[in-house]
């Protein structure tokens, strides 16, 4: 896209929305969500809500050991989502609509059912043995170090009929690829190949920043800050995982993936990336030859705080380097909704209004435009191996519970009890009923997106923090080429009496509350929960 003489690309004036296929629309009663289901939402995502892209969490074939993240082939679509055609459809109706489609790329690990693991491990002689990370016991029998699985026990799985432990951060089903072999280097480049040639706009990368372990795989250190209270069998938040993530060889790699995306035009490519700012502002290379989009999930960790977000936000817009685009994402379906954990409704309405305001590229998680708050999981229904290893409270099943589209039964997601339960408040929240409340999150959503497309100064404009003078309230300016738009986030419970002095009347463009019309920012009011975008 081009705006008045500076080009920039969709990717950044756009709003990605993340499609969880398994949970977004059940089309051939089997209680769980699939590729054609999505075709037939396809109007919903462009006309209704008006994003601009799609990111599908994994479709592909896989045994379902981590939901999709265990993939047995990374060239095929899973029966239970559809096929190959049906991809291409999804493709072509996406595009037709301008949407761009963005797909799941797991390069770290593959399912243990992959044809090349089942290769790997038939023979210490195999041709693709070196393909996964295989060591020897110690000699006392124990894994070849002391690393920590995610999902709770050691990272390390013995194979009896070869006598060799294999590596799996995940679970033992997700064994790791070794990514120093050339072999898969090229292997795995040729996998981003074909979902180009399928048409694909680009990819979220997994665990990218894993891709690479220390050389000497030697042993983490103790965290000294764990936290108390941990599950014996969570080795993995007791350590510092300074041999296993994050190693500076991954640029090397990182940089190939990006030349790869570079052989078809405008692809992005965006990271699921942790760490602190200076490590994790590397992974945009130095020259701007790594990731568009390494993924910024400050905010989400932290808690409903105007200061600590502003410091956020402040904090990464002066580490990014000139080249750099942020990005914001307040939920993902590896965490609680959004909605849930900063205290209700009334906290998300405001949430959402800084997501889609701040500079830089929002990625809406697909529920959080009806408020969906965690679902109700009985013990017995958890199925995340997460929450199964490590305890109900840690089950990511709550953030994965079907789309809410009507008020009939399964809320118009399936025509069976789907695989997680809707939410007890279906009836309403959905997005039929949403869709005739102007006072609806779905509502807030829609003119949120709608503005911020009609709008160059929330699409690229600068940004700049404002004195507020009252504690709890997060205000700043987006400007470009003399269009300004002021956003006053009140995130107390109570009032507040904001002076925002050099702005002149502001027009108000959103409001959380529904209020309208033009107020003096030198002297505004805010309600509790209180969100405005003002044009001046
Ligand atoms: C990422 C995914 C998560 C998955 C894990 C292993 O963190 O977002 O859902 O379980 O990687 O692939």
């Amino acid at each position: 896209m081009s705006t008045e003489g500076k080009p920039y690309h969709w990717w950044q004036t756009g709003v990605v929305y993340q499609i969880y296929p398994r949970s977004f629309q059940d089309s051939n009663g089997d209680g769980i969500g699939d590729l054609a289901g999505i075709i037939l939402r396809m109007d919903y995502l462009k006309d209704t809500l008006g994003v601009d892209a799609i990111w599908l969490s994994p479709f592909y074939p896989s045994p379902m050991a981590d939901f999709g993240y265990d993939i047995a082939d990374y060239c095929d679509v899973d029966p239970m989502f559809g096929d190959l055609a049906t991809f291409d459809r999804l493709v072509a109706e996406a595009h037709r609509r301008g949407l761009k489609v963005i797909v799941d790329y797991v390069p770290n690990h593959t399912s243990d059912q992959h044809a090349w693991f089942v290769e790997s491990r038939a023979s210490r002689q195999s041709p693709k043995r070196d393909w996964y990370i295989w060591r020897d016991p110690k000699p006392d029998g124990s894994p070849p170090n002391n690393w920590g699985g995610f999902f709770g026990g050691p990272a390390w799985t013995l194979d009896p009929a070869t006598g060799q432990y294999y590596l799996h951060q995940f679970v033992p089903e997700q064994p790791e690829l070794n990514w120093r072999n050339p072999d898969v280097v090229r292997a795995m480049l040729d996998v981003l190949r074909f979902w180009m040639r399928r048409g694909v706009d680009g990819f979220r990368m997994d665990v990218v920043g894993l891709l690479i372990k220390d050389a000497e795989l030697r042993d983490n250190p103790p965290n000294p800050n764990a936290p108390a209270g941990l599950p014996p069998n969570d080795i993995f938040g007791r350590q510092l995982h300074t041999y296993s993530e994050d190693q500076d060889e991954v640029h090397d790699l990182i940089r190939q993936i990006r030349c790869t995306l570079d052989e078809f035009p405008d692809r992005v490519g965006i990271g699921e990336l942790w760490g602190d700012l200076p490590r994790w502002v590397k992974y945009y290379g130095e020259h701007g030859d790594e990731l568009q989009l390494p993924f910024n999930f400050r905010l989400m960790h932290l808690p409903w705080k105007a200061e600590a977000m502003q410091a956020s936000v402040d904090a990464l817009e002066a580490a990014l380097p000139p080249f750099g685009w942020p990005n914001y994402v307040l939920s993902n379906h590896d965490q609680p909704r959004f909605a849930s954990r900063y205290g209700g409704q009334a906290q998300a309405r405001v949430a959402a209004m800084l997501l889609l305001s701040l500079r830089g590229t929002p990625t809406v998680y697909y529920g959080d435009e009806l408020g969906l708050e965690n679902g109700l999981i009985p013990p017995h229904k958890i199925q995340d191996p997460q929450g199964v290893n490590l305890g109900a409270h840690r089950t990511r099943d709550v953030a994965r519970t079907p789309m809410q589209w009507d008020a009939r039964p399964q809320a118009g997601f399936s025509s069976v009890e789907p695989w997680l339960p809707v939410t007890s408040d279906f009836e309403v929240r959905n997005v039929a009923a949403q869709l005739q409340d102007p006072s609806s999150v779905l509502t807030l959503y829609r003119r949120l997106i709608a503005v911020r497309r009609g709008s160059r100064a929330l699409q690229v404009g600068s940004y700049r923090a404002l004195e507020a003078g009252v504690p709890g309230v997060f205000a700043f300016v987006r400007e470009v080429d003399g269009e300004r738009v002021v956003a006053a986030l009140n995130f107390n419970a109570e009032p507040v009496q904001v002076a925002l002095p050099g702005f002149g009347a502001g027009q108000i463009v959103v409001s959380t509350s529904g209020r309208e019309g033009e107020v003096a920012t030198a002297d505004l009011t805010l309600a509790p929960h209180e969100g405005l975008l003002m044009t001046l």
